[in-house]
């Protein structure tokens, strides 16, 4: 393959986000190009385990789903995009049934053919579809096989974009547009310029920030930086959610216990049995995750104990193994048997509510640039994430922004610009990889000491200086050297860091997934803000308004 090709869209990240994409825009006939910095199916989206959210059910409804969005959102969602997603649920399933995702379904003869439905914290119904407990597994290898049979979608597999090109780059005249991304091919080490008419940020999320994390490896907040630091705003990063149940063992990296355990009746407890939940919420188990991840801490804190346990035993080993069959697999496997004893869990980073700022067609500040899937901000989580909307807002937005860029294509008349080739002339083999090493490990301990679950403004002050230090090594060391998958992957994470700092530091009130001892409640002016960060070259927008401004608590318009 030449070192430059131009492309008419590509799409970084094949997560549900990018691979679906890929596939409606190949099936309307356009040829697009997929970049994954590991195997193509390697991301968040594969573990993925509770399910999908959707009004699907004859007792639910698009209201109480959209009223159950809008309350864990504690006041921030954006309610027409709440509507729009939330609407779209139900025929977006039924694409993925149509693809071939086999879903579970009831086994008992009076509900042959239904599809079972799962409960999770903060949904007043079953809502969630899921396949088993493997719901990512099922959607995306039925959806990778989809890919790889398509004329129209070529597969760049270990490739990690490094930058966005866009036309401000020196000696390139406005108007301002994205053209194309860099990328290192990880095999050959080269670094490739990729031009295109569009490109699609579907990199997921930035949990892997934080020490202890139920994320894969890939989730370094790649599309978010690269976005910023192309002159997109970004919104909301203060809301990092922490999922409650991840498994306590030393060799378990990252192995997250689904909250579907606790929609069957899975309890909490101290390590002396002693169960903590209703006290801290009426909802006890079932409460939205900011209150359980909340409380956990909490009572772990009070009680100095590790770890605290999630209890399922009293459910027949059959009904264990049949709805969780995969956990229950993974928990032997580290010497636990859900079925006989409580495991022990604590809470760790698990989703990025905030990211780079689109409308509901994932259009960012840049044109012809769009982000979807985690490593965008719509609008739709506020401060706090229900339950198993993500899947769906990935569904959702790869719907609309592959309509969108297909309606732009037909009129788009490329700029047929020169792309500059990535210069290497001024750099040399790095001396000391344990500089990367070093300063990964350091970067995800601070960001678990200092900005997690319960924050305070010296915490947050304390992350920032360590930021800046590092800021200045990282620095030095990407202008001299030759770039590795590492050296990226640690200056996106400090990106996302500072921008989760910065926007921490902005809101002085505690809400949602934003906890601090310094404001430990919400404001009450009666309107609640976005965090909104402009970054200092940007580039504004072309294409109409994007969100912004407050919102009235309490009608939630
Ligand atoms: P991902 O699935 O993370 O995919 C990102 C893609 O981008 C990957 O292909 C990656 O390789 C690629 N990439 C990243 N950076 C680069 C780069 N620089 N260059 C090239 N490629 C790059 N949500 C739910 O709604 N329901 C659930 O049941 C659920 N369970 C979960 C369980 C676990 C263990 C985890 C971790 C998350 C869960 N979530 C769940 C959240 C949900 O899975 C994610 O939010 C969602 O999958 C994100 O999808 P995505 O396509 O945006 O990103
Ligand atoms: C889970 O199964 O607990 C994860 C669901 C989600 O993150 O939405």
């Amino acid at each position: 393959m030449p070192n430059t090709r131009r492309n008419r869209v590509l799409i970084v990240g094949a997560g549900l986000a990018g691979v679906s994409l890929a596939l409606r825009l190949a099936q309307e006939g356009i040829a697009v190009t997929v970049l994954a910095k590991k195997g193509l199916t390697e991301g968040s989206s594969l573990y993925a385990q509770g399910g999908i959210a959707a009004a699907l059910s004859k007792r639910d409804s698009f209201e109480s789903h959209i009223q159950d969005t809008l309350d864990a959102g504690a006041g921030l969602c954006r309610k027409r995009v709440v509507e729009f997603i939330v609407r779209q649920g139900p025929e977006n399933i039924q694409w993925l049934i149509e693809q071939g995702v086999e879903f579970s379904r009831f086994t008992d003869e009076t509900r042959v053919n239904q599809y079972h439905l799962n409960r999770e914290g903060g949904h007043s119904h079953r809502r969630v579809i899921h396949s088993r407990d493997a719901t990512g597994k099922a959607v995306e290898t039925t959806l990778e096989g989809r890919a790889r049979q398509s004329p129209n979608i070529v597969v760049l597999e270990n490739h990690i974009a490094v930058d966005v090109i866009n036309s401000r780059r020196p000696g390139v005249e406005p108007p301002t547009r994205c053209l194309g991304v860099y990328a290192l091919d990880l095999r050959s080490g080269k670094v490739k310029t990729i031009g295109a008419d569009f490109v699609v940020l579907a990199t997921g999320g930035a949990s892997k920030s934080y020490l202890y994390t139920s994320n894969p490896d890939t989730s370094t907040g790649d599309g978010i930086a690269m976005a910023w630091r192309s002159g997109c705003r970004v919104a909301d990063m203060e809301f990092v959610q922490f999922h409650p149940t991840c498994l306590f063992h030393p060799r378990a990296k990252t192995l997250l216990i689904s909250e579907t355990v606790r929609g069957e009746g899975g309890k909490l407890s101290l390590p002396d049995g002693t169960q903590f939940m209703a006290a801290h919420d009426s909802r006890a188990e079932l409460a939205p995750r900011d209150i359980v991840a909340r409380a956990i801490d909490y009572e772990m804190k009070r009680h100095g104990v590790e770890h605290v346990n999630l209890d399922i035993s009293h459910k027949s080993p059959e009904f264990i193994r049949e709805h969780f069959p995969n956990l229950y697999q993974l928990c032997k496997r580290y010497g636990y048997d859900m079925t006989q004893a409580p495991i022990p869990v604590v809470p760790a980073a698990h989703y990025t509510c905030g990211g780079v700022l689109t409308d509901i067609q994932g259009r960012t500040d840049l044109p012809g640039l769009y982000a979807i899937g985690e490593s965008a901000w719509t609008g739709l989580h506020g401060a706090n994430r229900l339950a198993s909307n993500s899947l769906l807002e990935c569904l959702v937005l790869a719907q609309s922004a592959g309509a969108d860029i297909a309606r732009q294509l037909d009129e788009f008349d490329a700029p047929g610009m020169e792309l500059a080739a990535w210069d290497e002339s001024l750099v040399t083999d790095p001396d000391e990889q344990i500089v990367v090493s070093h300063n990964w490990d350091e970067l995800r301990r601070f960001m678990w000491d200092y900005v997690g679950i319960v924050r305070t403004t010296k915490r947050l002050q304390r992350a920032h200086h360590r930021i800046d230090l590092l800021k200045e090594e990282i620095k030095d060391y990407y202008s001299n050297f030759r770039i590795s998958n590492d050296l990226v992957e640690l200056r996106n994470l400090l990106a996302v860091a500072e921008l989760t700092v910065l926007c921490a530091l902005e809101r002085r009130e505690s809400r949602g997934l934003h906890y601090t001892l310094d404001y430990p409640q919400p404001n009450d002016t009666g309107y609640a803000r976005d965090t909104v960060l402009t970054p200092k070259n940007f580039v504004g927008r072309h294409n109409g308004p994007l969100w912004h401004g407050p919102v009235r608590v309490g009608n939630r318009s």
